[in-house]
């Protein structure tokens, strides 16, 4: 039988671990996905979250360590993407008795447009005893579906707070200072700039709730629990969920035979001649999650694509639509177009539209360049680079 881990006095982590799942609806985790849940031993036992239907197996083996999963009284949902609610039609089948609650109107529509029944709603504010217990329930909407809200535990001063704040980082131990941290934090920020991102305003405001908590712990619906580094991963998320950018720049191409990526590589050198930090990233090499990672707090943003049949490379316009849905409009943020061409300069244009349809602030006009750049065209780039940076500095 599969363990539960007690992670506070009366209080399980029950989920489960997906060691080998490498892609999540596009992103990849390369360090695999834990999918949280959390049994509360109270008067009334009190599940919050499940785990994904093809984790139910050892979800419930885990409840079953600790009590036989038809005794559960309460069950929480605090968000219903399949992830966290695949196993909640088996508990609804074995724990019949037990009260369900969701957010409400969004939750509750939801698990009755997923799963077929009703379940009780809740609101921010809205509180439910179980015992020693009060849990308090704040709805977090659009962080990142309508329905996501959070769940206090007052006497345990524990914050389940699902998606925020989580990871996909399927570990041995459960809490933060028991792995690695920096691959914690990592895995933290590619979470947040591939799922949270474009709700940052709204993840700002449930931040505000966050902060003024008293909190012990921070267990997420997915990766560690947060006890020893809680106020390193409110910051980070302080400044990820305001938009905020560093000196740094990723110059993002694919190249057909060479000419674009002559012009990255020229460009790239130029902002590190001017004392930026920047990152070369081949299409080609990278996946366009990783490239979101990247560049999130990326000041500079360059993307280069030759012209193939007159548009840009497929593989270019893949990063751009994945990058266009993710990355807020943020005025801080400043981008450049360029590519090669043979006979109508088609792709990098578009390349340049894309940028503009995201917000990106564009000081240059794009930059095209037929056929092989000669060695008097690579080093105009490096002007081109200057006046990117000047123009940040007005
Ligand atoms: Fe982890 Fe939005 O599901």
């Amino acid at each position: 039988m599969l363990n539960a881990i007690e992670i506070s006095p009366k209080v399980w982590w029950v989920g489960g671990i997906d060691w080998n799942e490498r892609l999540f609806h596009g992103y990849t985790t390369e360090r695999g996905i834990t999918y949280n849940a959390y049994l509360i031993m109270d008067e009334k036992v009190t599940l919050i979250d499940c785990a994904k239907a093809t984790f139910c197996d050892e979800f419930l083996q885990r409840i079953g360590q600790v009590i036989d999963p038809s005794k559960i009284d309460v069950v929480i949902t605090n968000h219903v993407e399949m992830d966290h609610s695949g196993s909640l039609p088996k508990i609804h089948e074995i724990a019949p008795h037990a009260e369900f609650y969701a957010s409400a109107p969004a939750g509750v529509a939801e698990i009755k447009a997923h799963y077929g029944f009703e379940v009780k709603g809740v609101k921010t504010g809205d509180t439910l005893n179980i015992g020693e217990r009060t849990l308090t329930f704040v709805q977090t909407p659009m962080v990142h579906w309508p329905d996501n809200m959070v769940t206090y535990s007052d006497t345990d001063q524990i914050l389940f707070s699902n998606d925020a704040f989580g990871q996909h980082y399927a570990t041995t131990k459960r809490f933060d200072d028991e792995n690695d941290l920096c691959e914690t934090m990592k895995q933290a920020k590619k979470y947040y700039a591939n799922i949270v991102q474009p709700y940052g305003p709204q993840a700002c405001k449930a931040l505000e709730v966050v902060k003024g908590l008293d909190l012990k712990l921070i267990a997420p619906s997915h990766g560690v629990i947060w006890r020893s580094h809680i106020s390193d991963i409110l910051d980070a998320y302080e400044s990820w969920t305001t938009n905020q950018v560093v000196d740094k720049a990723v110059v993002v191409f694919d190249s057909m035979w060479h000419s674009t990526e002559k012009m990255a590589r020229e460009i790239t050198d130029a902002f590190i001649a001017e004392g930026i930090s920047a990152q070369l990233i081949d299409l080609k090499a990278t996946h366009i999650s990783d490239i979101i990672l990247y560049m999130m707090d990326a000041k500079y943003v360059a993307v280069g694509s030759p012209t193939l049949n007159s548009q840009m490379l497929p593989n270019v316009a893949a990063f751009l639509t994945y990058m266009r849905g993710l990355s807020p409009r943020n005025q801080h943020r400043i981008g450049l177009a360029f590519g090669s061409y043979g006979w109508a300069p088609l792709g990098p244009k578009q390349v340049y539209a894309e940028l503009e349809n995201a917000k990106f602030q564009l000081p240059e006009p794009v930059i095209t360049q037929q056929w092989i750049p000669k060695e008097a065209d690579l080093t105009a780039l490096q002007a081109k680079v200057k006046t990117l940076i000047e123009f940040e500095e007005k």
